[in-house]
């Protein structure tokens, strides 16, 4: 079962979001205002990822996205790539028993058959051992892009409904989203991008049509409590019209 579309229906608005997506940037930029390698800043941005989960499971979040490794990231070094590489392994490799034991389910979403042996194996296996939590929903987007999200999609949808070859007029939204990545989540309620950037990347470009976007200069490893509390409390003033009017919503 697919949960509710922002285009299909109204979603509820609360004051907390159910689903919270995030493009943690600017790892790169901390390390190098310190004069250390970009690395250095990687390896503190995983810590703001522990923060960020644990504190987003203290307030409520059902669902949190996080945007690790875009398809275009491959673009980078070697030597930084394969750092990353590295870093996710070994991360997964320390944290997902913690997640495990906290009632966290993790999930990969990406393109992973691009990704070395060991790292497909840590994940799926992290799939695996996670698969009966449900106390939060964690998803980590790697080697990910939303054009390469809605293209595998369709590609699963026409598999699966041989008949829309000749009658494409019957594609719609009810067939496609089920094979979309984030299926088995509500659309992201609040996107959240740190590093100063106001752009989405190919991030979740299908899912965030009536997402609440909100953009931090800090740089990622800096992002905390306050920075949350700050995006929660500005979303929980956001009128969410969804296409009517603000006249609708008040004498509904
Ligand atoms: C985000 O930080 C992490 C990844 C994309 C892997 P960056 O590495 O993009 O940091 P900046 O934007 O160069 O500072
Ligand atoms: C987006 O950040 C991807 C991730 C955070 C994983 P980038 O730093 O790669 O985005 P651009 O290239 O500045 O748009
Ligand atoms: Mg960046």
């Amino acid at each position: 079962m697919t949960p509710g579309s922002s285009t299909l229906s109204i979603p509820e608005h609360g004051s907390v979001p159910k689903h919270l997506a995030i493009i943690m940037d600017g790892n790169g930029r901390w390390a190098t205002k310190r004069y250390l390698p970009r690395t250095a800043g990687h390896v503190r941005g995983v810590q703001a990822v522990r923060r960020v989960v644990e504190e987003c499971g203290k307030r409520g979040v059902k669902y949190l996205t996080l945007f690790a490794f875009s398809s275009e990231n491959w673009r980078r070094p070697a030597d930084e790539v394969n750092m990353l590489m590295r870093l996710f392994m070994q991360t997964l490799e320390k944290q997902v028993g913690k997640l495990k034991d906290q009632g966290v389910r993790l999930r990969v979403i990406g393109d992973i058959s691009a990704f070395e042996p060991r790292l497909q194996s840590l994940i799926l296996e992290a799939h695996e051992s996670t698969k009966h939590n449900n106390e939060m929903h964690l998803t980590i987007a790697a080697n990910y892009g939303g054009r390469w999200d809605i293209l595998q999609a369709m590609q699963k949808a026409l598999i699966n409904h041989p008949e829309l070859a000749s009658n494409p007029e019957q594609l719609n939204e009810t067939i496609l989203s089920p094979y979309l990545s984030m299926a088995f989540a509500p659309e992201p309620d609040l996107f959240i991008r740190t590093g100063g950037e106001q752009r989405i990347s190919n991030f979740l470009i299908w899912q965030l049509a009536y997402t609440e976007l909100i953009f931090f200069d800090d740089y990622w490893p800096d992002f905390g409590t306050k920075q949350l509390d700050q995006a929660f409390s500005w979303f929980s003033t956001r009128e969410r019209r969804f296409g009517r009017t603000s006249e609708q919503l008040t004498n509904s």
